[in-house]
Order: structure tokens, then C-alpha cells, then sequence
């Protein structure tokens, strides 16, 4: 956008927020302008959702004013917020799993037939028109079944179509692409090219920066709650936008084609022969040792999480063979796979992940305290300070590990996550998308803690659909697609190796 109309859309000025008297937003301003894409950055923590949260009434503001229009307005609640049309995508997606697709996307306002329209529910009106929302996003699903029965990406876009269901002025996403693949990314892309070519102000959170240069006509940066600045996207370049997100420059990490330990002997945590489960992953031979961190490369549905899910005992095979440091072993639930010493961080946090009401201390020890069983309880003292290890390690942003978790910003729960699986101390550690939602100067340093885990003989499958992390922290990579392996790359291979790999004809 070159031209910004003379008048933003909507205007913060001057927003202050605090919880519990900690200050998270100061003196934060933005400007949305009509027919722009409006990119809002920050690390874990810097304060997005929360503003996002503000301007549509989730949260009241301690200061600062709000104008639409030019008017001034204060909406008390999302409702509000919407009828005054603004439509947002929490980044906690909050739908009803057990509704189906069209109830979820029309809940609140299902469509009435009959006189005054206080009849009955239009259940074939209202179908046809989630189709054809659901259209415009080119998904083709059957909207009477209910959510649950879909992935997290199609709930992700279910989502989406909720907020474009509505007329609006001002369309937010808080995360909207974190799920989705590259595909579906291109998809949401195009339907919002079009709505910000009709005038839509469209503001978008997201931690893939190339998102943020393929989509945005400008960018707000904050940190640490304050507003760094407002840009156009083609003053800000890559390095700057971090160095004004961090605050620095991001020195580059060590977490770079680790090379392998030709003198190390490999001695395998785990291996497979022949393992599968039908429809899911065809037979495949895997071997995972100590010190070695193995990426799996292939595309969303190539069998990457299946594999994950077998060795894990969340999903049983139909043959082939398991071996832990070399003995026969069946594993079929997580507890047992954790009594071996396995540990799994799945990729969706909200459902398998994290429990929202315990506190950051509760979540982190979870998956150890089952370990050592309930007789044998940590003390208060020693659940404590490795809670406290790991919030430094990691870098989690709390004032305390006794708060609630579901009172951390998205990235920081995924941190907190990805420590309950390190604190079991595991042989064999399988991260499934361990750094989405994380910002790139986390994404970095946990990348960093993963290679040194391995060099102190932890034993690692990577999973992850961006491709540049896997060749920068694998020492080798299994190449997945169809759900069947398809060869193995050495460490130093570069993502076109990869993806060479994945598309090479079978023959
Ligand atoms: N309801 C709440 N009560 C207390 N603190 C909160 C609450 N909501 C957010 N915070 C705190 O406010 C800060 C900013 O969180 P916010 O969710 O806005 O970050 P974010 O920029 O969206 O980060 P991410 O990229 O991880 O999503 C965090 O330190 C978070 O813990
Ligand atoms: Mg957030």
C-alpha cells in the first residue's frame, strides 16, 4: 500500500495495561489504516495478544483512548466489539469441539426461518452457507460432523470463516497460520488479499517472519509491552525487525549442521524394524541413538506424527518390531513409554498439553511426578527450584512459576511445555513442532539447548515443518512421504536435499 488513506480505521493511543499491578502494555499506540495488512510483532510475551485483547474488549485498558472512524469507542466485550465491526481469531482458538463445523462458525446468530425470523433454526440454510464460506478458504468438508473430528489446522480455518462471516471493518488474527500448512497458508493469503483490495484493515500476528513479508503493507513492533515503532514493510528488513523486536542483534547460533562424532560409537535408544500401522505409516526401520539428533523431514500428512504417536504407545502397530537399547520392547500407553525412558512434547499444546488451571511449577513437574509414581512425591522445595531451572533455561517470561499458566502469553506455555518433557530427563526425546508459536530468538536458543541435550547423550527425533530448522539441528534426517521412509540424508544437507528427496518419483 502506498498511499495510506488520510484516516485510520481505528487508532490506539496511549494504552496502559497492567495485571495484578505488573505493568504489561505502556503507553502503546496503533494505527490500522483501510486496505492495508498490518503486521503486529513482538517475542513471547511482548504484549500482542493482550492488546489485541484490549482493543476488542476482552480487557479493559488502565489508560489511553480508542477511536473507529474517528469516534471514539470503548467496547466493553467482544460482542461489542464485533457489532461495532471488529472481527477477530483469538490465538487461543475457542470454538466448541463437540458442535459441529456450521454451529461453530455460526454460533451466537444461527440463521431463523419463519416470519419475524423467531421461528425455527434454518439447519439447511445455515449449512449451505458454512459451504460456501468454507469455500472461499477452499475447504471442501462435511460441515455437519462436529469440530473434533477435524485436524487443528481445519479447526484453525474453521476459525477463520467465523471472522469472515461477518461484516466487518477491522478483521484481527492472533496466530492464525501457526497450524496450517503451506497450502493452506496461500489459501488464507489470497482470501485476505482480496478483503484488504475491498478495504478491510486486517491486522495479523504471526513468528514466521517470511509470512510477514509475503503478506503486510506495514508493521508495529513492540517489546516488552512499548511500542518500538511503526513501519512500512519495505523500510524494515528481516535483521531489523529482529533487532527491534530483541533489542539487539541476534548473534548468530551454534545450531548450525551439527557435524557428526565419527569416533562416538552409536549405540541405539531405540530402533524399529519393519514398524507399522495400517493406513497410517507403512513398514519402517528407524534407529535413534545416544548423542544424535535425527529430523524427520516430509510434508503435513507424510506420517512424521504417526511415527511419533507409535513410538510413544499412542497408537499401536500392526507389526514390526520395537527395541529399547536393544531389548524387545511393547510399549502400549505413554506411561510405559515414559517408564522407558521416552518422552514425548506432542504439538498441540491446548489439548494434549498444557493444564490451564495449574500453575507453571504444576505443569513443569507433571510428567516427572507421574514417572516416579505418587508415592515417591517431589518436595515442595525440590518441585520448586527445577521449575525454577527451566524458567531460566528456557527463558519462560512469568513472575513466578506459581502463577496459573493459562495466564502466560501462547509462546511462553509452549516453552513451559517443552519443559515438562525435559525435566523427565529422558534417553529418547521426540519433539513434535517443539518451537511453533516460539519467536525467533527463542526458536534459536531452544534449538541450541536441543543440540546441547544431545551432546550430553540424549537421543532426539526432531519433528518439524519448517524445513531450515530441520537441516540446521539434525545429524541426520529421515526422509518421510506418503507415510513411508524414503531415504536418509547426512548432516550438512541443505533443505533442497530434502525436498529433492520428497518429490523424486518412486521407482
Ligand atoms: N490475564 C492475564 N493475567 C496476568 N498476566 C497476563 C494475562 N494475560 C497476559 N498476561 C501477561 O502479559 C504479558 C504479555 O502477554 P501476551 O499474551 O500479550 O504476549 P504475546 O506478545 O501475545 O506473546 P506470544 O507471542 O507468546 O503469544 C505476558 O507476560 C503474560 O504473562
Ligand atoms: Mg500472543
Amino acid at each position: 500500500m502506498t498511499n495510506p488513506a488520510p484516516r485510520p480505521v481505528l487508532e490506539l493511543s496511549g494504552i496502559d495495561k497492567r495485571f495484578f499491578g505488573v505493568s504489561v502494555l505502556q503507553q502503546v499506540g496503533l494505527r490500522l489504516y483501510p486496505g492495508e495488512v498490518h503486521a503486529l510483532m513482538g517475542q513471547n510475551g511482548a504484549g500482542k495478544s493482550t492488546l489485541i485483547k484490549v482493543l476488542t474488549g476482552v480487557h479493559a485498558a488502565d489508560g489511553g483512548a480508542m477511536s473507529l472512524d474517528g469516534q471514539p469507542v470503548r467496547p466493553g466485550s467482544p460482542q461489542q466489539a464485533q457489532a461495532l465491526g471488529i472481527s477477530t481469531v483469538y490465538q487461543e482458538v475457542n470454538l466448541c469441539p463437540n458442535l459441529s463445523v456450521a454451529e461453530n462458525i455460526f454460533a451466537g446468530r444461527y440463521p431463523r426461518l419463519g416470519a419475524l425470523g423467531a421461528w425455527r433454526i434454518d439447519w439447511a440454510g445455515m449449512n449451505r452457507q458454512a459451504r460456501e464460506l468454507l469455500a472461499r478458504l477452499n475447504l471442501d468438508i462435511n460441515v455437519t460432523r462436529t469440530l473434533s473430528s477435524y485436524s487443528v489446522a481445519v479447526q484453525q480455518m474453521v476459525a477463520i470463516a467465523r471472522a469472515l462471516s461477518v461484516e466487518a471493518k477491522v478483521l484481527i488474527l492472533d496466530e492464525p497460520t501457526s497450524s496450517l500448512d503451506t497450502g493452506e497458508v496461500q489459501r488464507l493469503f489470497d482470501v485476505l488479499r482480496r478483503l484488504r483490495d475491498e478495504g478491510l484493515a486486517i491486522l495479523f500476528v504471526t513468528h514466521f517472519l517470511e509470512q510477514v513479508y509475503a503478506i503486510s503493507d506495514r508493521i508495529t513492533v513492540l517489546r516488552n509491552g512499548t511500542l518500538v515503532g511503526e513501519y512500512p514493510v519495505a523500510q524494515l528488513g528481516p535483521k531489523a525487525l529482529i533487532a527491534a523486536m530483541v533489542g539487539r542483534e541476534l548473534a548468530e547460533g551454534q545450531s548450525v549442521n551439527p557435524v557428526p562424532d565419527d569416533q562416538r560409537e552409536r549405540v541405539p535408544v531405540v530402533s524399529t524394524t519393519a514398524l507399522s500401522q495400517r493406513g497410517q505409516l507403512q513398514p519402517i526401520d528407524i534407529e535413534l541413538c545416544a548423542g544424535e539428533v535425527v529430523g524427520l523431514g516430509g510434508l503435513l500428512g507424510s506420517g512424521r506424527t504417526e511415527l511419533a504417536r507409535l513410538l510413544f504407545g499412542l497408537a499401536s502397530p500392526d507389526g514390526g518390531e520395537v527395541r529399547v537399547r536393544g531389548q524387545a520392547a511393547r510399549i502400549t500407553n505413554p506411561a510405559e513409554a515414559v517408564r522407558h525412558g521416552l518422552a514425548l512434547c506432542p504439538e498441540d499444546r491446548k489439548t494434549d498439553g498444557i493444564v490451564a488451571e495449574l500453575s507453571v511449577r504444576e505443569n513443569i513437574i507433571l510428567a516427572l511426578q507421574a514417572r516416579a509414581g505418587l508415592r515417591r512425591c517431589l518436595s515442595d522445595a525440590q518441585q520448586k527450584a527445577l521449575a525454577e531451572k527451566y524458567v531460566k533455561a528456557l527463558g519462560i517470561k512469568t513472575n513466578d512459576v506459581e502463577t496459573p499458566i493459562g495466564l502466560l502469553s501462547g509462546g511462553n506455555q509452549q516453552k513451559a511445555l517443552l519443559a515438562r518433557w525435559l525435566a523427565t530427563d529422558p534417553s529418547l526425546l521426540i519433539l513434535d513442532e517443539p518451537t511453533r508459536g516460539i519467536d525467533v530468538a527463542a526458536k534459536q536458543e531452544i534449538m541450541d539447548e536441543i543440540l546441547r541435550l544431545a551432546q550430553g547423550g540424549m537421543a532426539v527425533l526432531f519433528i518439524s515443518s519448517e524445513m531450515s530448522e530441520v537441516v540446521r539441528v539434525s545429524h541426520r534426517i529421515v526422509v518421510l512421504r506418503d507415510r513411508n521412509k524414503v531415504g536418509e540424508l547426512p548432516a550438512g544437507s541443505g533443505e533442497q536435499a530434502v525436498y529433492h528427496l520428497i518429490a523424486e518419483e518412486t521407482t
